[in-house]
């Protein structure tokens, strides 16, 4: 299952991603929002939400930038979100970095970039290796109260 979210910024971006899932037969849960303005931490705290308690094992988070999104969502406890304005960084924070998350910026890539980079991110799996105690260093970064 994959989460996705936007602002305002990006609403019209979320239809597009939401189209490629159907199409594409990926289940998603859309946590919104179509409120117009709207506050980017909000969507961003519900779909890490949904990764951290199981309902979603990735996310997609979309604003003008993918910047507050991003920052938003690497404060949420178990997220590795990486901002990608093109494919290759897509490919490398999955293989190396094993990200959770993909924020993208409506204002910065278009539509066919955006399902390019998407598409990248959802086929590319974790090496895993050297990685993987990288990535657990990253975690235990983490600042936890239990
Ligand atoms: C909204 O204007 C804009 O600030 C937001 O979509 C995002 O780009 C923030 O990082």
């Amino acid at each position: 299952m994959i989460a996705i979210a936007s602002d305002h910024a990006a609403a019209s971006l979320r239809i597009v991603v939401k189209n490629y899932l159907e199409e594409n037969n990926i289940p998603y849960v859309d946590m919104g929002t179509d409120e117009a303005p709207s506050d980017y931490p909000l969507m961003a705290e519900k779909v890490c939400a949904a990764i951290e308690d199981g309902t979603a094992r990735m996310g997609v988070l979309l604003c003008g930038t993918g910047i507050g999104m991003s920052m938003t969502a690497n404060k949420c406890k178990g997220i590795r979100a990486a901002v990608c304005t093109e494919t290759y960084s897509a490919k490398y924070t999955r293989l190396h970095n094993d990200a959770n998350v993909l924020c993208m910026g409506a204002r910065v890539v278009g539509e066919g970039l955006a399902l390019e980079i998407l598409q990248t991110f959802l086929e590319t799996g974790f090496e895993g290796g050297r990685h993987q105690r990288r990535v657990d260093m990253m975690m235990a970064l983490e600042h936890t109260e239990d």
